[in-house]
């Protein structure tokens, strides 16, 4: 049960014109949104259901916010309100919950250490064709780069592909279905918030809908460590306009019915003896190259 909410102080009041709520105890009702943050399946579930993610650190929640995306609700100790006070207040409905480390830290499941965290909405996912025409597609001389993900399961890995997304000058990512959710907080927080920069989707379909991009002219290319591949220097000198590279997931690497699709299968040479490179490593060698 929560217990009886302290007043809040002057200065808190003065800070925002939100709502400030103070959490005397963690068995608080109002703040499910921030419960049991370290399970990841959990969160999965529970973020899509109420159509939400978590935005951790007052730096992600200030790019969050610039991405255009919406509060539910912000979520911190006393002492970091003053440093957010101008995001707080540009969402005035959103209310603001406050309390002690030990009160925090018993909702959440860690240590606070990165200041605030806030609550999102999720915003809508955009369809294959309207991530396309946002790029240009219509017109014929564009030439554009996408990285397109299968089933990575690993949260770091989607943040790093991100985070060279964003570095090397990628147009978009397209995930499949069953990837690892680019608003999962750790995959916000190893891609510097470039799951916020980058255009992403997911395909729908798998992996038919790869068709849409070949009928906007991309060439399909997968990362691939079969039979059949060129290298990644052969690729390079084909010079394609417009480039779809799939990168495979971290253990089984793609699918056998993504490989019917695809068309190039591309390697990067190794040394003998490696068996393959991480794949947000071979992400970033391979949007590098093809840059
Ligand atoms: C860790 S690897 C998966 C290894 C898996 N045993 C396989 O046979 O594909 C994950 C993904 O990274 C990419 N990758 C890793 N090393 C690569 C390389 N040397 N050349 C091309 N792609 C590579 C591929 O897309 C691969 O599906």
């Amino acid at each position: 049960m929560s217990g009886p909410s302290r007043p809040v102080d002057a200065g808190e009041a003065r800070a925002v014109p939100n709502p400030v709520i103070h959490l005397d105890s963690a068995d608080d009702p109002r703040v499910t949104d921030y419960r049991s943050l370290t399970d990841a399946g959990l969160r999965r579930r529970q973020d899509l259901e109420h159509g939400m993610y978590m935005a951790e650190s007052s730096q992600v929640v200030r790019r969050a916010v610039a991405a255009g995306h919406r509060p539910r609700s912000f979520f911190m100790e006393h002492r970091h309100l003053a440093g957010l006070a101008d995001v707080v207040a540009r969402w005035p409905d959103a209310p603001v919950y406050v309390g002690e480390e030990q009160v925090l830290e018993a909702i959440t499941g860690f240590h606070l250490h990165r200041g605030a965290l806030a609550a999102m909405h999720r915003p809508p996912e955009l369809s294959l064709e309207e991530v396309l025409a946002g790029l240009g597609t219509g017109s014929e001389k564009q030439r554009l780069r996408i990285g397109i993900l299968e089933d990575l399961t690993d949260h770091t890995n989607v943040g790093a592909v991100f985070r060279s997304a964003a570095a090397l000058g990628l147009d978009a990512l397209m995930l499949s279905p069953a990837c690892a959710d680019p608003l999962y907080r750790r995959a916000i927080r190893v891609s510097m918030g470039a799951v916020f920069q980058v255009p992403w989707t997911r395909i729908h379909p798998w992996p038919d809908g790869l068709a849409g991009l070949q009928e906007a002219g991309f060439v399909v290319a997968g990362m691939s460590l079969g039979e059949g591949s060129i290298t990644l220097d052969a690729l390079v000198a084909e010079d394609y306009p417009r480039l779809a590279l799939v990168l495979g997931n971290e253990g089984a690497g793609l699918r056998a019915e993504t490989d019917r699709r695809l068309d190039a299968r591309v390697t990067i040479p190794m040394m003998p003896g490696v068996d393959s490179l991480n794949v947000a490593a071979a992400s970033a060698v391979a949007f590098y190259a093809t840059r």
